[in-house]
């Protein structure tokens, strides 16, 4: 490094500094009076936005600024002015015959996409984004209902659930066959191999008769007859191919030895009514969604 040689730099007419690394060395330049003088501007700009807006945490608040700006109050005035723009289409889908909604294009419209995003927020954990289902949470795409297909059915089961504390919610309780000893494990069994011959699945024909008689006695005031199931108990179809809690010989025996009873929230008691019937209308939209007509005359 060599020491006290000032000297100047041909090419800029610079001075050079006496300093050296590894053979670099700096030239003595001013900053350019344009950059200083922004640089400035900016800090004291920087004070006064400090002073104005929102700046420094505290303990448990926060210094608030001068102008009283905040984020959070303009997201909820948004909120506020976009649900007060939904007021009208809202009433309007409060106050329609429900089986109008799907003829009238803008109210339709409106109910499909809220019902959708709704859908989306609290469903989608149970039912799936694509309400596809899982083991124990109801496929919706289907035309297969455990409570029914209407418009009205499907806005009654979601506004009150299902087995749950409300007193209007859908409700019934298949025993547990064999935890409460009303069947031993042979009859379960039995009636599990019947369970499968109703769907072409039986491989022991004497077992499966002798759980058909367990069947007529226990199972058709809630699974009908011929096992189709009934609406007004929510009890499955057991003649197809769609199994709530699936449909091998294990998981049937498993059902009938232990029940399952499962719940659904009363979404009436968290969501506004609007969004309750916006998400009627999309469920019902989703599958083969039945016209209250042929509920009537499939009523029993
Ligand atoms: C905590 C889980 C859970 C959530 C969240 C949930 N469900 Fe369900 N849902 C269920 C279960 C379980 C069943 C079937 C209960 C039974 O009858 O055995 C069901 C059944 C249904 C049925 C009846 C289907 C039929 O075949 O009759 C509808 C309709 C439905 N849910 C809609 C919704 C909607 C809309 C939402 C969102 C607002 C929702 N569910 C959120 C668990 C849930
Ligand atoms: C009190 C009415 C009731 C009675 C009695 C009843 N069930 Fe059920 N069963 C239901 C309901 C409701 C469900 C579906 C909902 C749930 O449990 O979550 C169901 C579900 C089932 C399932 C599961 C279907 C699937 O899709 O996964 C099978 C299998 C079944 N029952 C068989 C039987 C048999 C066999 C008997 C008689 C030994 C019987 N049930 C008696 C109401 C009943």
């Amino acid at each position: 490094m060599s020491q006290n040689s000032t000297s100047i730099d041909p090419a800029t007419g610079a001075e050079i500094r006496s300093h050296e690394w590894d053979g670099i060395r700096e030239l003595d330049n001013p900053l350019p009076r344009w950059w200083f003088w922004i640089f400035l501007i900016c800090v004291v700009w920087s004070i006064g936005y400090w002073i104005a807006m929102p700046s420094w945490p505290l303990a448990t608040t926060y210094l608030k600024g001068t102008l009283g700006w905040s984020q959070r109050a303009n997201v909820a005035a948004d909120i506020a002015a976009l649900q007060e723009s939904r007021r009208p289409i809202e009433q309007e889908l409060m106050a329609a015959n429900l089986d109008d909604i799907e003829n009238d294009p803008d109210l339709f419209s409106f109910a499909l996409a809220s019902g959708r995003s709704a859908f989306k927020d609290n469903c989608a954990p149970c039912h799936g984004a694509g309400a596809q289902g899982a083991i124990g949470y109801p496929n919706l795409n289907d035309d297969d209902w455990l409570w029914g297909g209407t418009l009205a059915d499907i806005e009654q089961t979601i506004q009150h659930g299902i087995r749950n504390a409300s007193m209007d919610s859908r409700f019934s309780e298949m025993p547990a066959y064999l935890t409460l000893g009303t069947l031993d494990r042979a009859q379960v069994s039995d009636v599990t191999e019947y369970v499968l011959s109703l769907s072409g699945r039986a491989e022991d024909a004497q077992a499966a008769e002798r759980g058909s008689s367990t069947f007529a006695e226990q199972c058709v005031t809630c699974h009908g007859e011929d096992g189709k199931g009934m609406r007004d108990q929510g009890a499955p179809n057991l003649t197809d191919s769609i199994w709530l809690y699936g449909g091998d010989r294990d998981s049937i025996f498993e059902t009938i030895a232990k029940a399952r009873n499962s719940s659904m929230p009363i979404w009436g008691e968290r969501l506004p009514a609007p969004t309750v019937r916006a998400l009627a209308v999309y469920v019902h939209s989703l599958g083969g969604g039945e016209k209250s007509t042929m509920n009537m005359e499939g009523a029993q």
